[in-house]
């Protein structure tokens, strides 16, 4: 086999997230992350993963406050960003913007909050509406997805994103992940590693998976359709979306966790109007996949229910990579800081095989 995937290379140790891809675990710092997502919120995993431990009370609350100057703060900056907010693609303007930011707001505090509000801004911008500037006493998810929608969502969905930063927080040696702590690595400062980790996250095969799920969703329409439509995909060499992990040979855990949130909002009254169709679209992706390839479990990944989950709390599929962005800058920042604190500069090597003089 080709050695470009890097398949089962460990490359660092760490503690921060540990994947387990035959039981389908997914442990953050030391917590399952089911059990996790029930009970903490953003701020919470920000300093699980930036100290190691989870606030007391009064640290949660100091968090948030500098949580939510960093937006302001990082708001107050739009003005000098140029055209970077006019790009097309969300993540072309996440990059560009974070790109501009100094070395001196390189801390997790001030990059976690930029790439949330520069997201809300050019979801806003891209539609064509004001930008809603930032409420510094809000949590973090509960403000950006204000800073999106601009009106004061429903608790249940500010919860239900909450959710979905908790759950996508940090997931051992992802390729953004690595990315990050690849430029670390070098000596290079954290905006450029979080620049770079934006790159790595935009492509289908990484964070860009959640949109065209929505995308499937829209186009089978109906259950009935879905095995007929999912077929004539893979006939045509093509990939399904949300379908298939790197290291889970098992249904990626963070879809279960997705997808309860999704009932919890609709228990709330919340109705994604998706659920059942996407349940049935698991089904049939299932079926025809493993049709296709016996050998290889390809089970749903976490984007599956990421594009249910954030279309029913109202955020606009053009901004989901976006969101992915704004839950694991988190992860990023805590992995540069260990990489700093206990790494090497990484640089492995090549086989050559092209011509010798
Ligand atoms: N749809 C159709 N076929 C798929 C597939 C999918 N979603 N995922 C994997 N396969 C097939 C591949 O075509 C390949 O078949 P082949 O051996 O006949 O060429 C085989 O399964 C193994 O795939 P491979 O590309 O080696 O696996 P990987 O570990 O490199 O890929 C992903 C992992 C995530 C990139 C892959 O499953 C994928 O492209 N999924 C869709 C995109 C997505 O949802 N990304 C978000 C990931 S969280």
């Amino acid at each position: 086999m080709s050695a470009g995937g890097l398949e089962g290379v460990v490359v660092a140790d760490t503690r921060l997230s540990d994947v387990d891809g035959e039981q389908g675990r997914l442990i953050v710092a030391g917590y399952e992350i089911e059990a996790l997502t029930g009970i903490a919120t953003f701020e919470d995993v920000c300093s699980l993963l930036w100290d190691g431990k989870l606030p007391g009370a009064a640290d949660c609350e100091r968090l948030r406050a500098a949580l939510g100057a960093a937006r302001v703060r990082a708001f107050a900056r739009i003005g000098s960003l140029g055209d970077a907010l006019e790009a097309t693609d969300g993540m072309d303007a996440l990059r560009g913007c974070i790109a501009q930011l100094p070395s001196g707001e390189e801390d997790p505090v001030s990059l976690t909050a930029a790439v949330g509000v520069f997201a809300a801004a050019w979801g806003r911008q891209h539609a064509g509406r004001a930008l809603v500037a930032p409420d510094a006493s809000a949590g973090h998810a509960a403000d950006v997805l204000r800073m999106i929608r601009g009106d004061a969502a429903p608790a249940a969905c500010a919860s239900g994103l909450e959710a979905y930063l908790v759950t996508v927080v940090d997931h051992g040696m992802n390729a953004s992940t690595f990315t990050a702590r690849v430029v670390a690595s070098t000596g290079s400062d954290a905006v450029s590693a979080v620049t770079a980790a934006i790159g790595a996250l935009k492509g289908p095969l990484h964070g860009g998976a959640p949109g065209p799920v929505l995308d499937m969703l829209d186009a089978i329409g109906v259950p009935e359709r879905a095995s007929e439509w999912l077929s004539e995909r893979l006939a045509a060499g093509q990939r399904i979306m949300g379908m298939g992990h790197r290291i889970y040979r098992v249904r990626d855990p963070r879809a279960l966790v997705l997808e309860k949130a999704v009932e919890r909002l609709e228990s709330a009254g919340i109705h994604s109007g998706r659920l059942a169709l996407a349940r049935a679209v698991e089904h049939a992706a299932e079926g025809v996949l493993k049709a296709r390839h016996p050998d290889r479990p390809l089970h749903a990944n976490v984007e599956f229910y990421t594009a249910v989950l954030l279309d029913t709390v109202g955020v606009p599929r053009e901004l989901f990579s976006s969101m992915f962005a704004a839950s694991r800058v988190v992860g990023w920042c805590a992995h540069v800081a260990e990489q700093r604190a206990t790494g090497r500069l990484i640089r492995p090597g090549a086989r050559y095989v092209g011509p010798r003089p």
